[in-house]
């Protein structure tokens, strides 16, 4: 027992040395450029992979971000699509369309999507200049990636920007619970410590002129929530 409180507070205490170093010198937007992005790029298989084995929680942990979406039909943008796990389920329903910074991963949606028969718009780029028009979607969605995003503010904007008056941008990830879960704490720093940004939504969404926000936290110690905000006006 002894031993275990030892290795805890060793833990703690060096995810917190890693992300103090990491939260200088931008190192984190180096781990996110040169780490992530080439893996999201060159190994879409393997993260599609390592998503199985979850053997349905990550799938579990997304489900809310459906929940939020309006009703079918409505043009929706999800972006970070990843292995298109979640895109797949958006363009059944939906008028989909999907972005990603990795061309890897828009080419393994893409053929995920094909082969079930499906369509959506999928195009490579960033968040941070999103290739649509404004006012184009009635929901912008994303799940689990923007804690990849090293500028929030300007990927939160870029959201609203797309959206329709009236529509919703709804983003889950993972951080720091609002109850202060201290094992939710923990693994944010952990989450912190290979490259991540943890953070709370809302006042990125205030800022982009968002309002009715709201916030929920869920998922094992709260570590995982979901952030929702509205553009002004009436779909
Ligand atoms: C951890 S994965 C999450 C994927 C998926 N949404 C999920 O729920 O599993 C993060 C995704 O965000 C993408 N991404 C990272 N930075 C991005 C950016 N600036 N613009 C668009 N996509 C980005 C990555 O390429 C990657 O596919």
């Amino acid at each position: 027992m002894k031993k275990l409180i030892v290795f805890v507070i060793a833990l703690g205490v060096g995810a917190l040395v890693c992300a103090w170093l990491l939260a200088r010198k931008g190192a984190r937007t180096r781990i996110q450029r040169h780490l992530w992005q080439p893996f999201y790029n060159r190994a879409s298989g393997l993260y599609d992979l390592l998503d199985s084995l979850t053997l349905g929680w990550l799938p579990r942990l997304r489900r809310p971000a459906l929940d939020a979406l309006p009703a079918p039909p409505a043009r929706v943008l999800e972006v970070g699509i990843g292995s298109g796990r979640l895109h797949v389920q958006l363009a059944e329903h939906y008028d989909a369309a999907g972005l990603d910074l990795a061309p890897g991963m828009v080419d393994y949606t893409r053929r995920r999507l094909a082969k079930r028969g499906l369509v959506s718009d999928l195009r490579q780029g960033s968040v941070t200049a999103i290739p649509w028009p404004d006012a184009t979607f009635d929901a912008v969605v994303s799940t689990f990636a923007s804690s990849a995003f090293p500028d929030a503010q300007a990927a939160v904007s870029e959201m609203a920007r797309v959206l329709k008056p009236g529509g919703k941008v709804i983003i889950v990830d993972a951080g720091d619970a609002l109850d202060g879960n201290r094992i939710a704490w923990l693994l944010a720093r952990a989450w912190e410590a290979i490259g991540d940004y943890m953070r709370d939504e809302r006042p990125y969404m205030q800022a982009a002129g968002l309002v009715d926000i709201t916030r929920r936290d869920y998922g094992p110690w709260n570590c995982v929530h979901i952030t929702v905000g509205a553009k002004p006006g009436r779909l």
